[in-house]
């Protein structure tokens, strides 16, 4: 576990989103098939999601299929399937034992059987979890989240509800997942060295700040995602407002 590093004035909900890409070129890179580079990116995410709490982190949505990636070849993506199914089942006790909570986020009715009942068995017996909320991007699209978001929140207004933001973030949240929505991102990371938000999380980002890092995702460790906290925290976020400087010197 990572030393504590969190500040006082960090959100009491510090959100931190990752695209977690590069699995593919590291196992090129080494000669080795694309389901080697998404094994070693498992080993990653059990990494990250350790040190999270340490940094102040309390809710972690990791981008792990987006529904485009349903494009790849197919023994790519039952690969992948499986490998998601093989974690839920062997870090759902540790999750259990450190106060994480497991949602996963996206749609359900495409995924194999098996995964949709690990993903229920896990969401079940993690839901007391208090540490750090972790959620997974699963056949997951920003725009479809959206679009079934704005047709629930205008069914909504038709019977005379809200037509205000908070209510749109709750309906995504109902969209995204079924229950209240997360609130809005606060640091989203890329690895491997693109700079591309890929359908992840765009409402909730409006105000996140951004960080593309070059390490590929199996590459990346507890120290990197310090590195990027420590920027983050020298960073000023305004959300459209000015600098405080300029509102004291008034
Ligand atoms: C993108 O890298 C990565 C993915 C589409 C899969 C992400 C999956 C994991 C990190 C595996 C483990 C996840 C969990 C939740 C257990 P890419 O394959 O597109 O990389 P490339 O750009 O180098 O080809």
């Amino acid at each position: 576990m990572i030393k504590s590093t969190f500040e006082e004035t960090d959100p009491p909900t510090l959100h931190v989103a990752i695209i977690m890409d590069g699995n593919g070129r590291w196992a090129t890179a080494r000669g080795l098939p694309r389901h080697a580079g998404h094994q070693a990116g498992a080993r990653s995410v059990r990494r990250v999601i350790e040190a999270a709490p340490g940094l102040g982190i309390r809710i972690l949505t990791l981008f792990a299929f987006s529904s485009d990636n349903w494009k790849r070849p197919v023994l790519e993506v039952s690969t992948l399937m499986r490998l998601f199914r093989m974690y839920l089942a062997s870090e759902t006790e540790r999750c259990i034992r450190n106060g994480v909570r497991v949602s996963v986020i996206g749609r359900r009715d495409r995924l194999p059987i098996p995964l949709q009942e690990a993903i229920s068995r896990t969401e079940e017996r993690t839901r007391a979890g208090e540490t750090l909320h972790l959620r997974l991007a699963v056949d997951y699209s920003s725009r479809d989240a959206i679009l079934a978001a704005a047709g629930r929140l205008e069914k909504a207004a038709a019977r005379g509800g809200d037509s205000t933001r908070e209510a749109f973030s709750r309906w995504l949240g109902e969209a995204e997942h079924g229950s209240a929505p997360a609130p809005d991102v606060d640091v989203l990371i890329r690895t491997g060295g693109e700079q591309r938000l890929s359908d992840f999380l765009l409402w909730e980002s409006a105000y996140a700040e951004l960080f593309f890092v070059k390490e590929l995702w199996p590459d990346f460790t507890s120290g990197h995602l310090q590195a990027v906290l420590e920027e983050f925290r020298r960073r000023e976020r305004r959300f459209g407002a000015v600098p405080q400087a300029a509102v004291s010197s008034r």
